[in-house]
């Protein structure tokens, strides 16, 4: 064997070898990152009460909520996802019924379907007053549909 040769192909076997090594430590350190989805947090602020006026559902899109303002009610936050399979429902002032797009679900004004696919009705959550005088909306504590917040 020539000297250019061995040469040639020790410089071959030391590049395989420390990719192998690399690629071993890169498994290792991708083994031992744990593996965690970060979620949104589900209790936020909203704003303050006056910015939301009486009548139709305010839809905040980003959180997927409706929030109604009633006169003599108050207030109160309802689910804007489907229970069939998670579409984003939308609130129609003329009838008062929150139609899916995706499969034709329709839920009335309490969030109970009338008719499906959808197995269950809209979930209502809790809204309360924060010190700082916004409304806050908990996502995790369910409400009955009937819950409202007087402000
Ligand atoms: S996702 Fe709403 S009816 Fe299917």
């Amino acid at each position: 064997m020539k000297r250019r040769s061995f040469l040639s192909w020790g410089a071959a076997g030391f590049v395989t070898l420390w990719s192998a090594v690399g690629v071993s430590l890169a498994a290792v350190v991708r083994f031992l990152t744990p593996s965690v989805f970060y979620e949104p947090p589900q209790a936020f602020k909203i704003g303050n009460p006056a910015d939301f006026p009486f009548g139709p559902p305010t839809f905040l899109a980003d959180e997927k909520i409706y929030v109604f303002r009633e006169r003599d009610k108050g207030f109160a936050v309802a689910s804007a996802v489907c229970t069939h399979l998670g579409c984003t429902v939308a609130y129609f002032p003329s009838d008062q019924k929150f139609h899916c797009p995706c499969h034709g679900s329709v839920f009335v004004s309490d969030g109970s379907v009338q008719h499906g696919p959808a197995p269950r009705g809209l979930e209502w959550f809790e809204v309360t007053l924060a010190r700082d005088g916004q409304l806050n909306v908990d996502k995790e504590k369910v409400v009955p549909p009937a819950y409202r917040l007087m402000v």
